[in-house]
């Protein structure tokens, strides 16, 4: 059979899902309840129309800009995904490589597989450290330490977790499931994938979460993994809390999971750096907006007292000029560094980056714009 070259960010998604164990594939995939607004997120990018202009000089293109005070190639940054290291061998640290060929921020999550220490030592330039409050602020209060040590100089504080939302996929394939069962359940689904086991768990070890080691007790096993977040997840942070942070960090705070006008503008009253609108690509709570729908009324309250950056299902560089023209000055991509990672290795990652790249010039061409700056509201078609 003559495969196809894949392409697009689906291609890279099918080939993840024939590549990965079902559990792990699942939870990368899956959002809470009955993923509507998972759906929603990454359709209603498709509602938002653009101007086609034309008879524009647009020989000289400039995708280049700041995201978090960093000079950046295009507006865009590799969101925090949790056990994103299991997507290929030692994950991290080829989605660190392959961000900082491309000229944007990687961000590394807390629970990330591999951790500050391995990524500092890879690292040629800051990357972002993705943070949760744990109920034991002396572990918070060591972790900031090290992001700040391994040379990171961007927070993103995640402020959409208190409880983690049902995902149903993970239930039903035994991932955050206790005993025998469950077990047997995923040591099925990996003996089906001999090559990611290979590949990733026996030549690419650990897979225990790097930054949480010393603070997890058995980080290893997915189980107690699980049992920890249930317990050590903080569900009583409040503004307080981002004070305590925002006088904590010297670097720059971006307040992660906003998706509310009102706790926007309590975000800028608390002096963060900037927001992102999130709502943690559908994973919390189904039955809220989409992030497409969400920010251009946010936008609007924020009023350039802060940076607004948007994630939830962007696909390519179409996606990225629709959030800037409702106003946002950066977007993240989370499943979609995972699909090419895990669907086509590190040469799919740099391919992925480069074509969203070539498909903002192109959406910038075609709408006769050529500098970021330029890209707003005007090059939306109201009437689209
Ligand atoms: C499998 C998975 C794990 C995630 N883990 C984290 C995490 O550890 N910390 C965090 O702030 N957000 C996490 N997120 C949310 C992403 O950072 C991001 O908000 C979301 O993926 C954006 O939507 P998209 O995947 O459609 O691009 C996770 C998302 C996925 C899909």
């Amino acid at each position: 059979m003559i495969r196809r070259i894949p392409t697009t960010i689906d291609d890279f998604r099918e080939r993840a899902r024939r590549r990965l164990p079902r559990f792990l594939y699942d939870y990368y995939a899956g959002g809470s309840g009955r993923e509507r607004t998972l759906a929603a997120n990454a359709t209603d990018w498709d509602t938002v129309r653009l101007r086609q202009r034309v008879l524009v000089d647009v020989d000289a293109i400039d995708t280049a800009t700041q995201m978090a005070g960093e000079d950046c190639t295009m507006p865009l940054a590799l969101a925090p995904i949790g056990l994103g290291g299991m997507a290929a061998r030692r994950g991290e640290i080829q989605a660190l490589a392959a961000a900082e060929q491309a000229g944007v921020p990687f961000t590394l999550s807390t629970v990330g597989i591999c951790g500050l220490d391995e990524l500092a030592e890879a690292a040629e330039r800051p990357f972002w450290f993705q943070l949760y409050m744990i109920r034991d602020r002396e572990i918070v209060d060591t972790v900031i330490d090290r992001a700040w040590a391994a040379g990171c100089r961007t927070v993103v504080f995640t402020v959409d977790l208190p409880m983690p939302g049902p995902r149903h996929r993970d239930t039903r394939n035994g991932m955050a499931v206790p005993g025998a069962r469950a077990k047997f359940l995923k040591i099925g689904q990996v003996l089906s994938r001999p090559r990611w086991l290979w590949a990733v768990p026996l030549r690419g070890g650990p897979m225990s979460l790097g930054t949480m080691n010393p603070h997890v007790p058995a980080a290893s096993d997915p189980d107690s993994f699980r049992r920890w977040i249930d317990t050590q997840f903080d569900p009583t942070v409040t503004w307080s809390d981002i004070d305590w942070l925002r006088a904590k960090w010297k670097g720059r705070l971006l307040l992660k999971g906003i998706l509310d006008t009102e706790d926007a503008e309590r975000a800028v009253a608390a002096g963060v750096d900037g927001i992102v609108v999130s709502n943690h690509g559908g994973r919390q709570l189904d039955g809220v907006a989409s992030t497409a729908i969400k920010l251009a009324e946010i936008v609007r309250t924020v009023d350039s007292r802060a940076e607004v950056l948007v994630d939830g299902g962007i696909r390519g560089g179409i996606d990225v000029y629709r959030a800037l023209a409702l106003g946002a000055s950066g977007v993240l991509i989370g499943r979609a560094w995972i699909w090419a990672l895990a669907g086509g290795g590190r040469a799919g990652l740099d391919q992925t980056l480069a074509g969203i790249r070539d498909e903002l010039r192109l959406a910038m061409a075609l709408t006769g714009v050529k500098r970021i700056a330029d890209i707003g509201p005007d090059c939306l078609d109201s009437k689209g």
